[in-house]
């Protein structure tokens, strides 16, 4: 089924082949990218996904199509053009297209494109029964603070954690546990959360900020530190973050059972805590712009 499709300045559907086979998007995983929620046909933290592309378009020399106020005006305009209530946002920037070559030219116009899609969320009974993980070396590039399409490292992780019957992977580097194939991770030890700081092994994930806003308001103390692997042998609760899952309990790593694979408490304070705080941004979120 096709979906209604932004793409530089005009509205088409993704049934066209609006892209060029040397957009450097395509052929050099020149690009960055970005997904956000969307509820009762409202955005959620669209701004933060916004601020985020933009760090990572200046990051790799990329300007952006975009301002916030022109950003927030074409995704209210997609969301209303979407014939669902809700589901999920991608966006894509690629710096565009021109003869193959390493060395790009100075001029180039961007690609922006922007669609909305379906999305199966998980339901209480996933949130309550949670997700298993297993551990893969983290292959991916030095810069993965920037959202960029290479995600060839996540995609044959992921696949990895499938064939294995967990639902996630958990990237290792240097002996220290970073993030998620595609969500950022936390432990909690002794009543404190911690999770990696955020630095150019792991996407600065917005979720992953809101958690820890949530945490420390309530008086959680957080720590962001590498969290070594020999530290996932014991552990009081886990939980991973991410624009799809939410606040995710993490049942089993490895194989080996978590908090009696029940959700633990502070998790399940700050799953409920994100919940609402979801629930509040869109009510609030009437007009976008
Ligand atoms: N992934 N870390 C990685 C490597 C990710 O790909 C993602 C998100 C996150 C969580 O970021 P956020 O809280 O901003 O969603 C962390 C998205 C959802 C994706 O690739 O589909």
């Amino acid at each position: 089924m096709s979906d209604v499709l932004y793409f530089n300045g005009r509205w088409t559907t993704t049934a066209e082949r609006v892209l060029g086979v040397e957009d450097r998007g395509f052929e050099f995983g020149d690009a960055v990218y970005e997904v956000f929620k969307f509820l009762r046909k409202r955005p959620i933290f669209a701004l933060d996904h916004f601020r985020r592309m933009d760090r990572g378009l200046r990051e790799i020399e990329m300007r952006n199509p975009w301002n916030e106020i022109t950003f927030m005006k074409t995704m209210e305009e997609l969301l209303d053009r979407t014939a669902f209530e809700s589901g999920i946002v991608y966006i894509q920037v690629s710096r565009g297209e021109s003869e193959r070559a390493h060395f790009y030219p100075d001029d180039m116009t961007p690609t922006a494109v922007a669609y909305s899609r379906r999305f199966n969320f998980p339901d209480q009974t996933k949130k309550e029964r949670g997700i298993r993980l297993i551990t893969v070396p983290d292959l991916r590039w030095k810069r993965c603070d920037v959202k960029s399409v290479n995600l060839l490292a996540n995609s044959l992780a992921k696949k990895r954690a499938q064939r294995g019957a967990a639902d996630e992977a958990l990237l290792v580097g240097d002996g220290m546990v970073r993030e998620g194939a595609s969500s950022s991770f936390f432990v909690v030890v002794k009543g404190r959360v911690i999770t990696h700081p955020l630095d150019e092994h792991i996407l600065p994930g917005v979720i992953r900020d809101r958690t820890i806003g949530l945490a420390l308001a309530a008086k959680i103390r957080v720590d962001e530190r590498p969290i070594r692997e020999t530290e996932l042998l014991d552990l009081d609760e886990a939980f991973i973050t991410s624009t799809t899952m939410g606040v995710m309990p993490v049942t089993e790593i490895d194989g080996r059972v978590i908090a009696n694979s029940r959700r633990g408490e502070i998790t399940t304070g700050l799953q409920r805590l994100f919940d609402d705080l979801e629930l509040r941004e869109i009510s609030q979120n009437r007009a976008v712009v």
